[in-house]
C-alpha cells in the first residue's frame, strides 16, 4: 500500500522541501500541512511551538496513513523533534542534521554563517551541531525575523525585500563568511536577493536540499519506498488557502489542488496538554 509522508510547516516555507521530495522522489505520496493561521512560528515560545506541532500531527496521522513524518521547519526541528519523536509512534524527522558536516566541509576559511527565525537561532542548534564536529570553526548567526513575512506575502524581488535583506545580512558580510546556512525553510524563496547581496563566493547551504538523501536512506533501509506510483499531493492549511494556492503554485512552479482548510478549533480540541 502506498502510504503518505507527512510534511508540517507554519506556512509556505516547507514547499521548499516538499519540492525536493517532488524531485528526488516523485512516486511519494505526500500530505503537507501549513499552519497559515498561527504562523509565523518563529518567535513563539517553546511551549506553544510543541503544542501547535503535537496538534498537527496528531491530526494528520489521525486522518492519513503515514508512513514517515518530515518536520519542514527548523523552528519545529529544531525545538519540538524531541517532544514529537518521544510523544508519536511513528518515524518523525527533522531537517537539521545532515547540515552541520556539510557546511563544515564546503566551508574553506571556516567562517560559516547561519540564519533563522529568533527562536530557532536562540536555540543554538546548527552553532552547537557544528562545533561539536569541529571546534576551530566559526559560526556567525543572524536571527531575520521579518524574512518570514516577506514570503508569505510574495515579496521576493521588491525593493524594500532587498533592504530588508541586506539590513539583516550586513554583518555576515562584514564578518567575511564563506557559507550560509538558511537555516528557516522560507528562506530558500530568498535566495537569489540573499546571493545578490553576499555575493558570488559565498556557497549557500539548503537544508531542504540536504534532508532528502536521508528521506531517501531511510525509506530504503525500511523497504517502504514508492514505486510505479502515480502521487497523491494533499495540502493542508488552517487559513489562506487561496493566498497558499496562488504563492505555492509560483514556489513549486506547478498547479496545486487539493488545498482544504483546516479548522484551528478543531485541532486544538484533540490536544493533550503538554
Ligand atoms: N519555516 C519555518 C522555519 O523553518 C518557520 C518560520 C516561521 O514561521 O517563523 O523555521
Amino acid at each position: 500500500m502506498n502510504r503518505f509522508i507527512g510534511l508540517i510547516d507554519s506556512g509556505m516555507g516547507g514547499l521548499t522541501v516538499l519540492n525536493q521530495i517532488m524531485g528526488f522522489l516523485p512516486e511519494e505520496n505526500t500530505v503537507y500541512f501549513g499552519d497559515m493561521g498561527r504562523a509565523p512560528y518563529g518567535s513563539r515560545s517553546r511551549q506553544v511551538l510543541k503544542r501547535y506541532s503535537e496538534q498537527i500531527v496528531r491530526y494528520l496521522i489521525d486522518n492519513y496513513d503515514l508512513k514517515l513524518m518530515v518536520t519542514a521547519c527548523n523552528t519545529i526541528s529544531a525545538i519540538c523533534l524531541d517532544h514529537l519523536q518521544e510523544t508519536f509512534d511513528l518515524p518523525i524527522m527533522g531537517i537539521i542534521d545532515p547540515v552541520p558536516e556539510k557546511a563544515i566541509s564546503a566551508s574553506t576559511n571556516g567562517r560559516i554563517g547561519v540564519i533563522g527565525t529568533r527562536r530557532t537561532i536562540e536555540s543554538s542548534v546548527y552553532q552547537k551541531k557544528i562545533l561539536s564536529i569541529d571546534p576551530s570553526v566559526r559560526v556567525y548567526p543572524q536571527e531575520c525575523p521579518l524574512f518570514i513575512h516577506l514570503v508569505e506575502e510574495g515579496w521576493t524581488k521588491e525593493p524594500a525585500a532587498r533592504l530588508i535583506v541586506g539590513e539583516y545580512l550586513a554583518n555576515l558580510k562584514h564578518s567575511k563568511i564563506d557559507t550560509l546556512i538558511l537555516g528557516c525553510t522560507h528562506y530558500p524563496i530568498l535566495k537569489d536577493m540573499i546571493k545578490e547581496y553576499l555575493g558570488s563566493d559565498v556557497l549557500i547551504i539548503d537544508p531542504a536540499v540536504e534532508c532528502i538523501t536521508t528521506i531517501k536512506a531511510f525509506l530504503a533501509e525500511k523497504g517502504i519506498l514508492n514505486k510505479g506510483n502515480y502521487p497523491e499531493r494533499i495540502y493542508q492549511v488552517t487559513d489562506n488557502p487561496e493566498l497558499f494556492r496562488s504563492s505555492g503554485e509560483r514556489y513549486l512552479d506547478r498547479k496545486i489542488h487539493n488545498v482544504n482548510l483546516v479548522d484551528i478549533g478543531l485541532l486544538e480540541s484533540k490536544t493533550a496538554v503538554c
